[in-house]
C-alpha cells in the first residue's frame, strides 16, 4: 500500500463513507484511476449515480476491466475521460466527490478544486487525499500542510467547512460546501 493512508484503502473507503453519509446520491470519483474507490462504492449500492472520472485511457481501461471481474455492470458506474481542468458536470449537480491521491498530479490544484466546488450542490462533500512535503516535488508537486486548507478556501469552500488531517505524508481534506 506505500504511503498512503495507514490501513490502506478500505479503512479510508470506510472514513469517506462516513464522512460522506447515509444519503449518497450522484457521487463522483475524480481522478479514480483503476476505480479502487468507485468499484467499492458500486459493489454497496447505495448511491443513485456513480461517475468515476479520469484523464487516462489506460487507467479507465484497466478500471473496466476489474468491473467485469468485479461483476459490477456498465449501468452501475458512469466511466468518462476527462480533465479535473474542465469538468464536464452542471454546476451543483454533485452531492460528494471522492478523489484520492490524486490532487498532487494535477497542472493546478487550486483549479482543479474550483471547478469541484462548482459541481457540488449547496451542502456536497470532498473527500480528497494526497500526498505532502517533504517528499520532494520533482515530478509531482507536493503540498505543505497548510497548504491544502488554503487552497480549498481559495477554490470557494467556506473556511469553518474544510478539515485537515494528516499522517505523515498523507494528506486528508474534507470540505462542505
Ligand atoms: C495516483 S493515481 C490515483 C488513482 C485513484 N484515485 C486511486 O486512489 O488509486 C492519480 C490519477 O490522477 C489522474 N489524473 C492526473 N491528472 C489528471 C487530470 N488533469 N484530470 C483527471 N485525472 C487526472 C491520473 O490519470 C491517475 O489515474
Amino acid at each position: 500500500m506505500g504511503l498512503r493512508n495507514i490501513g490502506g484503502i478500505d479503512i479510508e473507503f470506510q472514513e469517506c463513507r462516513e464522512f460522506f453519509g447515509q444519503n449518497l446520491g450522484i457521487v463522483a470519483d475524480i481522478s479514480c484511476g483503476t476505480g479502487i474507490f468507485s468499484r467499492r462504492l458500486a459493489l454497496l449500492q447505495q448511491c443513485e449515480q456513480i461517475i468515476a472520472l479520469d484523464y487516462s485511457e489506460a487507467m479507465l481501461g484497466q478500471l473496466q476491466q476489474q468491473m467485469q471481474l468485479e461483476g459490477i455492470s456498465p449501468s452501475q458506474i458512469t466511466i468518462i475521460r476527462g480533465d479535473v481542468a474542465a469538468l464536464p458536470f452542471t454546476p451543483n449537480s454533485l452531492d460528494a466527490v471522492y478523489s484520492g491521491a490524486a490532487m498532487h498530479c494535477w497542472p493546478d490544484a487550486t483549479q482543479g478544486l474550483r471547478n469541484i466546488y462548482q459541481a457540488l450542490r449547496s451542502g456536497g462533500k470532498l473527500f480528497a487525499t494526497t500526498f505532502l512535503q517533504p517528499l520532494p516535488s520533482i515530478v509531482f508537486r507536493f503540498f505543505t500542510p497548510d497548504e491544502l486548507p488554503q487552497m480549498a478556501i481559495a477554490a470557494g469552500f467556506h473556511p469553518d467547512c474544510v478539515q485537515l488531517e494528516t499522517r505523515g505524508v498523507y494528506g486528508i481534506i474534507k470540505c462542505v460546501k
